[in-house]
Formats: C-alpha cells, sequence, structure tokens
C-alpha cells in the first residue's frame, strides 16, 4: 500500500443506502451498510487523499480525517456530490442509490384507509455518478461499483460504459459471504481496457488495493 500515492489530491466518496421519504415518518430504502465506502475513504485519506465523504444513513463512526457530508435522499446526495466537484479530482461512488423515489411525498403522515392494496407511484431517481461522469467542464476520475447476480463481468462493463465511467468494481452479491454487510468482498476491477480479479479478504484490506489501483489508473490517465 503506498502512502502518499494521492498526496494533494481531492476525493469525493458517495456511501451507504438512500432513504426516499413517503410521509414524514416513512421512507423507501435498502440494507446498504456503507461499509465499502467508508473503508475506501479511510484508505484514500491515508494515501494522502483530501477526502470528502458523502453518506446516507448508515451505523459507522466517521473515518479519521476524512470530512463528511450526511445526506438522506438521492436527490441529496446528488446535490452534495456536484457542490465542489469542480475541485474534484477522482470521484468513487460507492453508495447504494435507490433507484426509484415516491413521486410525492405527504406532508402528513398517510393514514390506513379501508383498502387491502395500496399503490405506490415512483419515479426514477438521477444518475449520481452518471451525472459526474458526463460533466463537460473539470469531469473527475470517475469509478462506480456494479453489484450483480449473474453475468456480473458482462453487466459491469456494459455499465462502465454506459455511465462512462473510468472504472467499475464489480462484485457478485449472490454469494452471501461477500457484498452487503459482510465485512468481506471479493471484486473486479473493470477499465475499458483492463480487468483485475481482487481475491477475497476483508474490506478494508481490499479498500487499500482499490484505492492503490484507482491511484495508478488515475495517473496513467493523467499522464496522457
Ligand atoms: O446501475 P447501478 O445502480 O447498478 O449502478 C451502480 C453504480 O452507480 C454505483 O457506483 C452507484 O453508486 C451508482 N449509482 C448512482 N446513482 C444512482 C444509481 C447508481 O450514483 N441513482
Amino acid at each position: 500500500f503506498q502512502h502518499g500515492a494521492l498526496s494533494g489530491k481531492r476525493v469525493f466518496i458517495t456511501a451507504g443506502p438512500t432513504r426516499e421519504p413517503l410521509d414524514p415518518v416513512r421512507f423507501i430504502s435498502n440494507h446498504s451498510s456503507g461499509k465499502m465506502g467508508y473503508a475506501l475513504a479511510e484508505a484514500a485519506a491515508d494515501a494522502g487523499a483530501d477526502v470528502r465523504l458523502i453518506s446516507g444513513p448508515v451505523n459507522l463512526p466517521s473515518p479519521p480525517r476524512v470530512e463528511c457530508v450526511q445526506v438522506e435522499s438521492a436527490e441529496q446526495m446528488l446535490a452534495a456530490s456536484l457542490d465542489g466537484v469542480e475541485q474534484c479530482d477522482i470521484f468513487i461512488a460507492a453508495a447504494a442509490v435507490a433507484d426509484y423515489r415516491p413521486v410525492a411525498v405527504a406532508e402528513h403522515k398517510i393514514k390506513k384507509g379501508s383498502e387491502e392494496i395500496m399503490e405506490l407511484r415512483l419515479i426514477k431517481n438521477p444518475d449520481i455518478v452518471a451525472t459526474v461522469a458526463g460533466l463537460e467542464r473539470q469531469r473527475p476520475f470517475t469509478v462506480g461499483f456494479a453489484a450483480e447476480t449473474r453475468d456480473v463481468l458482462e453487466y459491469a462493463r456494459s455499465k462502465l460504459e454506459r455511465k462512462g465511467l473510468d472504472l467499475i468494481i464489480a462484485n457478485d452479491v449472490s454469494n452471501p459471504d461477500i457484498g452487503f454487510n459482510s465485512d468481506d468482498n471479493a471484486v473486479t476491477l473493470v477499465s475499458t481496457a483492463t480487468t483485475l480479479t481482487l481475491p477475497l479478504g476483508p474490506k478494508r484490506l481490499l479498500a487499500r488495493q482499490l484505492i492503490d489501483q484507482i491511484a495508478e489508473h488515475f495517473h496513467r490517465k493523467s499522464q496522457r
């Protein structure tokens, strides 16, 4: 692990789930623990980067020497991600952003009615990492994640292309030993020209290897 590999670089990392409110007391969310994003933030800070962690609600302590911005919804996460992005060198999207949010947020608590079936209308959330990767001026080196249950590499490659990313970190979430909530993970790093598999290991070790790889790809691209 290379100390100083990211010295002087500004890194933004999104982490955790988002919460999409339905009314003042309810929301739609997911089981993301935020562990991978927090581990990446710590590893990036250890590599000398100036790190801003943009996090949905999680039960993790803020990593030392990392600026934390707490958000709830995908729209808040997008706004926090774009705020100051002109100064950002590397953007890493590790958050599990809700794909959809309720069309309307009720002002008051929704009351139980007599009907047996209740329908919710949802609208697509903005794609944060694709928005950042699509910036025309001052676009940071952009890294995304792809959690898949089958055809992991094919889906990862198509996501890399579709979202316009520099790198994508693919993980197979069909294996319960890795991914969501687990302390371990195994991933494959995919760029347009390369693939590299990092075997099963603790997320904190993996985060260090990922930050090394991201730094290398970033520096290689900046030299071109
Ligand atoms: O398309 P999918 O959700 O599988 O893509 C995952 C990647 O895209 C992750 O890096 C995730 O953080 C990012 N993403 C995002 N905004 C969304 C959905 C996903 O930044 N609305």
